[in-house]
């Protein structure tokens, strides 16, 4: 399958965003990963579709945009409307099926994510409601820099098993947390060809060639 990298820019300098989007642009990336955090269903507060309209104009690749919220469902059209080109919604936070008609009523590709603690059959009804791409976290959400864990794999498997029973062999499954050059291919070989990168790629001395890596 193709490898995508998506770094995130949570680990950027939120001084320049703008600046930061445009190297991993340059750097080879392929999607920009946008963690967004409500200091509810997470604790920390990051940023908000303010944030991905002001990078809109730094980059044409998509904008991967990860809802760490409560009540997703209030904020689609503003995430739509500020050029978000996927919108992930957590299965503990709504009614995903629900919430993706209301992602693709404005356009935008639907993906769904799971926590570590939830079972990953939350995500079968996402495949079933047409999933532009699932995710699955291999931290527990809220902080980057953390370090991956590694019963995330099993989880994999059988997200990609059950998207290839359903006739989705090919379904972009995203994992996201924790990721280093270092078990990035254990992750790849579990079945995931969407790789979420923040600490990994932001702390490289040669953003390029670590991109280039972490794509195998
Ligand atoms: C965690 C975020 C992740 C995380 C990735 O809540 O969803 O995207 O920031 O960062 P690293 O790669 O540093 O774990
Ligand atoms: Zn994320």
């Amino acid at each position: 399958m193709n490898i995508k990298i998506a770094p995130s820019i949570l680990a950027s300098d939120f001084s320049k965003v703008g600046a930061e989007v445009a190297r991993l642009e340059a750097s080879g990336a392929d999607l920009i990963h946008c963690d967004v955090m409500d200091g509810n269903f997470v604790p920390p507060i990051t940023f908000g579709a303010q944030m991905v309209l002001a990078i809109r104009p730094h980059t044409r690749l998509p904008l991967d945009c990860h809802l760490m919220v409560l009540h997703p469902e209030t904020h689609i059209e503003d995430f739509a409307k500020a050029g978000a080109d996927i919108i992930t919604v957590h299965a503990e936070a709504c009614d995903v099926p629900a919430l993706f008609q209301k992602i693709a009523s404005f356009g935008v590709k639907k993906s769904a994510v799971v926590n570590p603690e939830t079972d990953v059959e939350a995500l079968f009804p996402a495949v079933d409601a047409g999933a532009d791409m699932l995710l699955l976290m291999s931290v527990h959400p809220g902080w980057g820099g953390q370090k991956f864990l590694p019963e995330t794999l099993k989880k994999i498997e059988k997200l990609r098993s059950y998207c290839v029973n359903r006739g989705r062999p090919d379904l972009d499954l995203e994992v996201d947390g924790g990721i280093t050059e270092a078990n990035v291919k254990d992750v790849i070989a579990a079945g995931a060809n969407v790789i979420v990168a923040g600490s990994t790629v932001f702390r490289a001395a040669d953003m390029a060639a670590t991109i280039g890596r972490l794509r195998g």
